[in-house]
């Protein structure tokens, strides 16, 4: 395993309790993320990116260990945090912060801008007031923010400077990791590009690493170094940028492509309309390809077994779960 992962998540498996039973008798659940490994370098962007329910947030909040996973191991920069016991992962928890969508609802409202941004340091610890005080004013200016604002309270911000304070938040504690969940989805258009050159930027002077979750292959394209293209908890493609732009492969990549308008004449949350058909039930196993039952291209055996996510023949690193993806290349 590579020093210069910020992340490496083997194997990932999350389930939730549901309603009722199944035949057996058995508490019924819902497999949301199934079997899913995914790594990002230091200093780099993965994006991961998927219709609404596809399982993006419940991936990354496991990574973050909001909630709990059912299998696989989460390994931020060679700690196993996975493993760690409460009082450990108290400690750890300052390595992963979280940028949220909603920079109206994420912000406590009682609390002025500066203490927004103080709070993790305080979880943390570790830092004396005036030591505090110091990172604050940093990150103030970082993101672009006037020194006289920390006084004021969320409400007294737009959108867009809201999520500016977001994201000082997640920088305080010098987070191995970032997760960035649909982090403009929320805001207007014209504020949206603003955010993501602010992210950029920020990832330039301070060599952040990224997981960037967003439904918008135009976001995606210029923010992440690699893509994962999730659907129905499993990733379909998983390739860099360059590899996935120039050929996306899977079907399902080619139907969010087709549907997703791009950045700039701004993709708003819901993305256009996709090809039909019925959406698995993730509450039963899977027999076959989740995207069977909308592919165009679905054949005989399609629905037989999974696929699993294998190296595209010529490249190194371009994977992608498809039983045709042999007779799409001869074609
Ligand atoms: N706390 C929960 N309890 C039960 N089911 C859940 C819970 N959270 C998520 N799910 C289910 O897990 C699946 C994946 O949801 P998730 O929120 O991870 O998708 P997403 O890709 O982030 O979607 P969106 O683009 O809408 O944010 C969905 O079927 C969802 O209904
Ligand atoms: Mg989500």
């Amino acid at each position: 395993m590579s020093a210069q992962l910020a992340l490496d998540v083997r194997n990932l498996s999350v389930s939730f309790p549901m309603r009722g039973r199944d035949a057996d008798g058995r508490r019924r659940r819902l497999l949301a993320v199934d079997d899913v490994s995914f790594s990002v370098a230091r200093g780099k962007t993965l994006g991961i990116v998927g219709e609404s329910g596809s399982g993006k947030t419940t991936a990354a909040m496991a990574v973050a260990r909001l909630v709990p996973k059912m299998a696989g191991s989460i390994i931020i920069d060679g700690t196993d945090f996975g493993a760690l016991d409460t009082e450990a992962l108290r400690r750890a928890r300052q390595r992963v912060q979280i940028i949220f969508q909603d920079p109206y609802s994420s912000l406590n409202p009682r609390l002025r801008a500066a203490d927004i941004v103080r709070e993790p340091l305080i979880y943390a610890g570790a830092t004396s007031r005036t030591e505090q005080d110091r990172i604050i004013d940093e990150l103030f200016e970082a993101v672009g923010l006037r020194p006289e604002q920390k006084a004021l309270f969320p409400h007294q911000f737009s959108g867009g400077q809201r999520q500016r304070i977001g994201i000082a938040r997640a920088l305080s504690t010098r987070p191995s990791l970032i997760i960035c969940d649909e982090p403009v989805s929320a805001l207007d258009v014209a504020v949206q590009a603003q955010i993501l050159n602010l992210l950029k930027s920020l990832q330039a002077q301070f060599g952040l690493t990224y997981l960037f979750i967003s439904h918008d292959l135009g976001v995606v394209q210029h923010m992440c170094d690699d893509i994962a293209v999730m659907y129905m908890g499993q990733f379909m493609e998983y390739a860099n940028r360059e590899s996935f732009f120039a050929a996306p492969r899977h079907p399902y990549s080619e139907a969010l492509l087709d549907a997703v308008p791009t950045i700039e004449v701004g993709a708003q949350a819901t993305g256009g309309k996709l090809v039909d058909g019925a959406i698995p039930d993730l509450t039963k196993p899977q027999t076959g390809c989740r995207f069977a039952s909308r592919c165009p291209h679905v054949a005989a055996g399609c629905e037989d077994s999974v696929p699993l996510l294998d190296v595209w023949p010529g490249t190194s690193d371009h994977q992608l779960a498809c039983y045709r993806a042999a007779e799409f290349a001869a074609s």
